[in-house]
């Protein structure tokens, strides 16, 4: 029997995590295990009720549980950030899940908008870091005239730039963010992406922009080339951020591991969504080796489809099949996928895939399927 936290969410997210628990239950029968959802009421709702987000109760009872099974967070009715930064945000680093990981695999009968390319083109792995760069949430807003000189001096050294600041004008203002990579942080990210890379294809590029942002992604730079020389089976490049967007689109096919920081692993991988066939497609892990991992599309809460049974439930399925994975059940979480390359064959899918079944027709096709094992 596993224990996995289940948290709906926001939006479109206890919908599709209903399809994919579907989809997990109907695995467990057929490969032989249970799964208890212990199931929280995390998002929009309680906040709204009673301004909790995540207290220290629920971080102590989930953190009981060696894997998540998360849906979306974000809702209209709250700021922009709050609920984003105050649950999602919060679980990752306080799980320590340092690991993002989010395949990017075109199936067979899904369309690209990648002209000339097929499934045997785009097949790889981003391992996102997940826990630093600029996500960590040192910053601030100094408005003059009250802005001292020690906080001007200080940003100035801390970005060599002079601003066009009036500092007697309470006019101006400035706001800023700090980004934060360490040795440590970036090390254990870039080890599990060279593990990676030794099982896969053995190619591994770092993403990064180390031609401007040179202290933190210098640093970045030198330990990837450090734990490299303890992988000399994988070969390594460097790319720079935006030219990646370029080769994604241009030549998928080159890529087997992209290691990358927080934030251009966040744009590149809904890039690497849409190649992929759509965000309704890409499934993430968050992942910490050692502690409590959580899985979830890495789409949002697309408010505008809650309750109109026509979200696409295949990003949220297959990332139950890396759940299944990390719980040590292989066969099961291939099972899982091969039920959704089916399912896409027999043009059952929803409409952003062009098809007319609606989200829980999908997740019940798939579950099936998984049952059955007649894929
Ligand atoms: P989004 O990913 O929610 O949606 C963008 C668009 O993608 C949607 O309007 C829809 O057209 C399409 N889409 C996404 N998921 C789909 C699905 N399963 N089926 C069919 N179509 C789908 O991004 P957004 O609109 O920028 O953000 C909405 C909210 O979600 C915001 O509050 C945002 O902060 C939050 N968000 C949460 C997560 C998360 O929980 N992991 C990730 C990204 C955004
Ligand atoms: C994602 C999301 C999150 C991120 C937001 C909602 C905090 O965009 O999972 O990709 O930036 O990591
Ligand atoms: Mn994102």
């Amino acid at each position: 029997m596993y224990r996995v936290a289940s948290i709906g969410g926001d939006g479109i997210g206890p919908e599709i995590l209903v399809e994919g628990r579907k989809v997990l239950d109907a695995a467990g029968e057929r490969f032989g295990f249970d799964i208890q959802w212990d199931e929280y009421d995390l998002g929009a709702e309680r906040y709204l009720a009673d301004g909790t987000l995540l207290t220290e109760d629920d971080l102590k009872e989930i953190g009981k549980h060696k894997a998540i099974y998360f849906g979306s967070i974000g809702d209209p009715r709250v700021q922009p950030g709050v609920l984003e930064k105050g649950i999602l945000l919060a679980l990752r680093f306080y799980f320590d899940q340092y690991v993002n990981l989010r395949p990017i695999k075109l199936l067979p009968g899904v369309s690209t908008p990648l002209a000339g390319k097929g499934p045997e083109d785009i097949d790889f792995v981003v391992v996102r870091e997940n826990t630093e760069d600029f996500y960590v949430g040192l910053g601030g807003r100094v408005k003059g005239p009250g802005i001292s000189r020690q906080e001007l001096v200080l940003a100035r050294e801390l970005y060599n730039v002079k601003f066009g600041l009036d500092i007697e004008s309470d006019a101006d203002e400035i706001a800023y963010q700090v980004g934060v990579v360490s040795k440590q942080g970036s090390r254990r990210v870039i080890s599990y992406a060279f593990d990676m890379a030794e099982r896969r294809n053995k190619k591994l590029a770092s993403v990064d922009k180390a031609n401007v942002l040179s202290d933190v992604y210098g640093l970045w730079r030198e330990v990837f080339t450090s734990v490299g020389a303890d992988h000399p089976s994988v070969a390594t490049e460097f790319m720079f951020v935006d030219a990646v967007t370029m080769w994604f689109v241009k030549n998928p096919e080159w890529f087997d591991v992209v290691v990358t920081p927080n934030m251009f692993g966040d744009i590149i991988t809904d890039l690497g969504a849409m190649i992929q066939g759509g965000l309704g497609l890409a499934p993430g892990g968050n992942i910490n080796p050692v502690g409590t991992s959580m899985f979830e599309p890495i789409h949002g809460s697309a408010p505008k489809y809650k309750g109109q049974n026509r979200a696409n439930p295949i990003a949220t399925i297959w990332a139950g099949s890396l759940l299944l994975d990390h719980l040590g059940e292989q066969e099961a979480a291939a099972a899982v996928v091969s039920a959704i390359a089916t399912s896409i064959t027999d043009g059952v899918v929803t409409k952003d895939m062009s098809g007319s079944t609606g989200t829980s027709g999908v997740g019940d096709h798939i579950a099936a399927l998984v049952r059955d094992g007649n894929q």
